[in-house]
């Protein structure tokens, strides 16, 4: 066994619905979160950011406008204003007045739905203390039963995650699987490799798996691949399409 944890892990299960089904609905919403539910999703991926405010919540890009009709930085604009945004409509018409949700609403949701998370934390720069912060006040003030899975690409916020949130099960996100994988898992004791499906190393992933780390793959949304991708030792695939992978009978 690794001398961390990997509690979250024993609870995976081989499908994750990638920020929802942000495939058929705006992702990191609570509508995407509530179609995955329906759909049989049993974990939820999101990202958590923090507003300039310090609020933790779940907003995948840097700035606003991709996913929202506001302008600018998420870090520029307190939960506040935030919260006056519409994040449903760039999607479609019927998810219009859609707000981001706050990673407090997220908690909740989790909870009454029965959903484990997959939290990747996406700090701004020199702000990963406090967005690690953020998500811990939350978490203590929303106490969840189910696993709790951090990620992040940003190395100083799994540190961060180590030191004020010792208990909960970490991942490095990359994009291709680093030659000193091995390493850097042990550096930062995360007990998984998250990287880009597309840049798949079979023989590594072998390595990973037979030291006792576990290996997920981003972003996959066609069910054949995700076959290869379980064939090769992957334990779960992230998705934007549960519904297709979850019908896909043959997925283990
Ligand atoms: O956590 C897997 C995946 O979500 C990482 O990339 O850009 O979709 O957040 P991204
Ligand atoms: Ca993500």
């Amino acid at each position: 066994r690794l001398g961390y944890s990997d509690t979250a892990y024993e609870q995976l299960p081989t499908v994750i619905a990638h920020r929802g089904a942000s495939g058929e609905a705006p992702e990191n919403t609570l509508p995407a979160f509530e179609l995955a539910a329906s759909q049989g999703a049993r974990w939820l991926e999101v990202d958590v950011a923090i507003s300039a405010d310090g609020q933790a919540v779940i907003f995948h890009d840097e700035r606003l406008e991709r996913c929202t009709d506001g302008k600018g930085w998420l870090l520029n604009q307190n939960l506040e204003d935030l919260q006056h945004l519409d994040a449903g409509l760039w999607f479609g018409k019927q998810f219009r007045n859609t707000r981001i949700p706050t990673l407090a609403e997220l908690l909740d949701f989790a909870e009454e739905h029965d959903l484990g998370l997959n939290l990747e934390i996406k700090p701004v720069i020199g702000r990963e203390a406090e967005t690690v912060w953020a998500m811990r006040q939350e978490l203590i003030r929303h106490p969840l039963h189910q696993p709790v899975l951090l990620s992040s690409f940003n190395t100083t916020a799994l540190k961060c995650a180590r030191t004020h949130l010792p208990h909960l099960t970490r991942a490095l996100l990359t994009e291709a699987i680093p030659r000193d994988w091995q390493q850097r898992l042990q550096d930062l004791e995360c007990s998984g490799l998250h990287f880009c499906a597309d840049l798949i190393e079979p023989a590594a992933v072998e390595q990973i798996r037979t030291a006792g780390y576990r290996a997920l793959a981003y972003t996959v949304n066609n069910p054949d691949q995700a076959l290869r991708l379980y064939d090769a030792g992957v334990n779960a695939v992230f998705t934007d399409f549960p519904q297709r992978l979850l019908k896909s009978a043959t997925i283990p």
